[in-house]
């Protein structure tokens, strides 16, 4: 029987150099494919096939799925939350058109699986901020949120109308020391351990007490892991599951990391980020997805900080 291969759309950013790494350790080095619109950088740690792809160039996708017979795709490259904010009309035409390929191209070639992030920016001011619920108001107030809502219906549409398996969670802010984040509003929550260990001091660009919901990167490899192998029957929600990790506000963090640098000083100056940030929720209700597939995170707020310490490179 042919194996699967996989092909990683947007390989090259924070998730992807270290999702690709991961899958290829899973399913071996030359079923991964990874591809980004960037040329090819020595990020990603293990060795394997590389493809320069632009996502909005339809028919050079098509050519690639077709010349290594890819069975399962990952779409990750997006404009996130604050470069969104900065050209929305851009941020919306390549979250949404890229989708939409992948879309349209996996149901006609028939792809066997496919992993679409959404975000906790689907949530907007009326959302209710503590425990969000996964089926709740949804009115989301940046281009970004927006294009990942929109999103999270047509991927539904597609797996009610074409039958695609397509497998999706709203990741919260994700915090890893391997890549840098490619500009969002939880960004500070990485930026602080690299500030921290150069020069003992922080500025934030949120205010001290602004909590949002985040996840350390290892939690969010496993979780696409996770449920991309879980039985399709047991995946009930076909838009994007809720998945929690930690929450926490810029103070929280401040003081954890104070723990291990007790010098460490933080010192805050919002900017149009807050904005985004306070139209988001605190704290995610993920008991769905405990039922369905068993998600489970291990990290909280002082065993990430305690790792991020250990492993950030200045
Ligand atoms: P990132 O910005 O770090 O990486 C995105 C990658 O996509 C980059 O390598 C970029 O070069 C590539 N890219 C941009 N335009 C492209 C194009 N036209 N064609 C091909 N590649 C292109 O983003 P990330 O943090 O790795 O996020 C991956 C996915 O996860 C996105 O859908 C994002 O919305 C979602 N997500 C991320 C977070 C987070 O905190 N990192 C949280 C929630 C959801
Ligand atoms: N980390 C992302 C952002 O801030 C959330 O999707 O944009």
């Amino acid at each position: 029987m042919a194996k699967d291969t996989i092909l990683v759309l947007g390989a090259l950013g924070q998730i992807g150099t270290e999702l690709t790494a991961s899958l290829r350790e899973i399913y071996g080095e030359n079923q991964v494919i990874a591809s980004d619109i960037a040329d090819e950088r020595k990020l990603i740690e293990t060795p394997g096939l590389y493809e320069h792809i632009n996502v909005l160039d339809k028919e050079k996708l098509a050519y690639v799925i077709d010349k290594y017979k890819v069975t399962h795709l990952y779409l990750l490259a997006a404009i996130l939350s604050a470069v969104g904010e900065t050209n929305p009309k851009f941020a919306w035409n390549l979250n949404m058109e890229s989708l939409f390929n992948v879309l349209e191209i996996a149901a006609e070639k028939g792809i066997k699986k496919i992993f679409w992030p959404s975000s906790i920016a689907i949530f907007g001011s009326d959302t209710p901020k503590i425990n969000t619920p996964q089926n709740t108001t949804l009115n989301p107030t940046t281009a970004y949120g927006i294009s990942k809502l929109a999103g999270e219906m047509w991927v539904n549409y597609f797996f009610l109308k074409k039958g695609l398996d397509i497998r999706s969670v709203r990741y919260p802010g994700l915090i890893s020391y391997k890549t840098l984040p490619g500009g969002g509003t939880t960004d500070y929550a990485v930026e602080i351990f690299y500030a921290a260990k150069r020069e003992n001091k922080y500025q934030c660009f949120l205010r001290s007490d602004t909590i949002l919901p985040m996840m350390y990167m290892p939690d969010a490899l496993r979780a696409c892991i996770e449920l991309m192998e879980a039985p399709a029957a047991d995946i009930r929600v076909r838009s994007s599951y809720n998945i929690a990790g930690m929450s926490f506000s810029p103070a929280d963090l401040a003081a954890a990391i104070q723990q291990y640098l007790p010098d460490f000083s933080i010192t805050y100056k919002p900017d149009f980020r807050q904005e985004i940030a306070d139209s988001w929720t605190q704290s995610i209700d993920d008991s769905q997805a405990r039922n369905d597939w068993h998600w489970q995170p291990k990290f909280t707020l002082s065993s990430m900080v305690n790792d991020m310490l250990e492993n950030v490179k200045i």
